[in-house]
């Protein structure tokens, strides 16, 4: 279970999220929703154990991401576009060192990464180094990388930026078999379709404050659109109303 309680980050006088309180159960799909600058990464960052928040908490499953960091990272993958690889090690090896950094190793890692590697068809750059792979490439070594340990929670930022429609499916049909698995997987996109296909609740931030939440039907019904961009649209503009929650 993936809980923010109250969290509110500041960078000196930007509130960058305030007052957010959220939940994704196991077994759920959750999909962040909000403009450019509203408070996405920052949220799920704070809950990586990347930034500390100001006031509040983020926890998994009772673990708390500023007092209990190294077992909310045992319990979740995070995955951002911006994350570095080691450029010298091929996918398999960089993989596979981040499995021995979780403790896995022997047959028991060899066939994690197998999995991993047919999972998100790493097969087909097995030779190259990291340094060397296109941008969606490296997105899918990415996920691989932070998934590599099972967690029971998923953290997502953008998991399809850059990736072709063949990748963005693969992903859509991982994160279906993840939640079939009983994960709590919480992303955040810009991409209707996505949200659509795949979010089971849908979380819409404005200028870091969560204004609307529900299934992607209670948006609908809510804002009277005929479609999710239509309702998103209504929901972040400067004057719509903000839901009492
Ligand atoms: N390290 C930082 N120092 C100061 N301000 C920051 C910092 N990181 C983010 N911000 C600001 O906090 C706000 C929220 O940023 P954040 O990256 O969380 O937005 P986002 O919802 O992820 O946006 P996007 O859709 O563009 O990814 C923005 O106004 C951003 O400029
Ligand atoms: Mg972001």
């Amino acid at each position: 279970m993936i809980r923010f309680q109250g969290l509110t980050k500041r960078y000196g006088s930007l509130t960058a999220v305030r007052d957010l309180t959220l939940e994704v159960r196991p077994g759920e799909v959750y999909a962040l929703l909000g403009p450019n600058g509203a408070g996405k990464t920052t949220a799920l960052r704070c809950l990586a154990t990347l930034l500390q928040p100001t006031e509040g908490t983020a926890s998994v499953s009772g673990a708390d991401a500023l007092h209990n960091p190294l077992e909310v990272r045992r319990r979740i993958a995070f995955l951002a576009a911006s994350m570095g690889l080691y450029e010298r090690l091929t996918a398999r090896e960089l993989v596979e060192y981040f499995g021995r950094l979780h403790g896995l190793d022997g047959e028991h890692l060899q066939a994690r990464v197998d999995e991993l590697v047919a999972l998100f068809g790493l097969g087909e750059f097995r030779n190259r180094v990291c340094g060397r792979l296109s941008t969606g490439q490296r997105q899918r070594v990415s996920l691989a990388r932070a998934l590599v340990h099972d967690p029971e929670a998923l953290i997502l930022d953008e998991p399809t930026l850059g990736l072709d429609v063949l990748s963005g499916q693969t992903i859509y049909d991982f994160i279906s078999w993840e939640r079939s698995r009983k994960k709590a997987i919480l992303f955040s996109t810009h991409q209707m379709e996505e949200v659509e296909l795949l979010a089971d609740r849908v979380g819409v931030l404005r200028r870091g404050e969560l204004v609307a939440e529900g299934t992607p039907e209670d948006l609908l019904e809510r804002t009277g659109e005929p479609n999710l961009a239509r309702a998103f649209l209504s929901l972040v503009s400067e004057n719509a109303p903000v839901e009492a929650t």
